[in-house]
């Protein structure tokens, strides 16, 4: 039997693969809109809230899990949604090799895989590697957005943030109750917050460039 055929998603859904070489944000989106990185984007909550309520800003999600980024695309394409699109592939290779240096506005990393087993650590998508491509994709004055409900990780993130010498730490607005299912920043702050953990939150802003 053959295998059913794969719903086309684009232009909402692309692979690292289907792209040609170093990404052209105006073409990609169409104008030049400030773009917006969310790394590990899961379901999408955070992609179709931000791109909802700031148009004028361009988001692209970047999903490892091909169904978790294609689930997400179909909410933007349900949606029509010209101002966010998912990528599916390795945030890493996305941001070596497609990402222009210096052609993104912000970062975001929300509630990072966090690989509980000590031997398993070192597959942690936040290392000192990791943050250098950040470093290295963000305009200057670009934000780098983290929050985590794993107080031992998010400390490792705030060190080698802060003691990186291209970024200084920005002050964050006061974390406000939802007030609705969707009134959440993600997926991951939904079911962390009503598990009633601590969420840890850092923004720094990139001072390179
Ligand atoms: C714990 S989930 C958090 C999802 C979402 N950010 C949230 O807060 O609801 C981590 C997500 O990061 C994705 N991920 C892990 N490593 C990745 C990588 N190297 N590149 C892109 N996505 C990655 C996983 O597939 C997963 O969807």
């Amino acid at each position: 039997m053959r295998p059913p055929p794969t719903e086309d998603l684009a232009p909402w859904f692309l692979t690292l693969d289907d792209l040609d070489g170093v990404l052209n944000w105006s073409e990609f989106y169409g104008n030049d809109h400030p773009v917006e990185l969310d790394v590990g984007c899961g379901r999408g909550l955070f992609l179709v809230n931000s791109a909802t309520a700031h148009p004028e800003t361009n988001y692209c999600g970047i999903e490892i899990d091909y169904r978790e980024g294609r689930r997400t695309a179909r909410r933007l394409k349900k949606r029509m949604m010209a101002n966010a699109r998912v990528l599916g592939g390795d945030a890493r290779v996305a941001l070596e090799k497609l990402v222009k240096p210096r052609s993104v506005a912000a970062v975001h990393v929300y509630f990072p895989d966090p690989w509980w087993k000590r031997k398993h650590r070192r597959r942690r998508i936040f290392n000192d590697e990791f943050l250098e491509l950040v470093a290295g994709v963000l305009v200057h004055g670009g934000e780098l957005h983290s929050w985590s409900d794993v107080g031992e990780y998010f400390q490792t993130i705030r060190n080698l943030v802060d003691h990186h010498a291209d970024f200084h730490e920005e002050p964050l607005p006061d974390l406000k109750d939802p007030e609705h299912d969707m009134d959440y920043l993600t997926s991951y702050d939904r079911k962390g917050r009503r598990a009633g953990s601590e969420i840890h939150r850092g923004r720094w802003r990139c001072t390179a460039g």
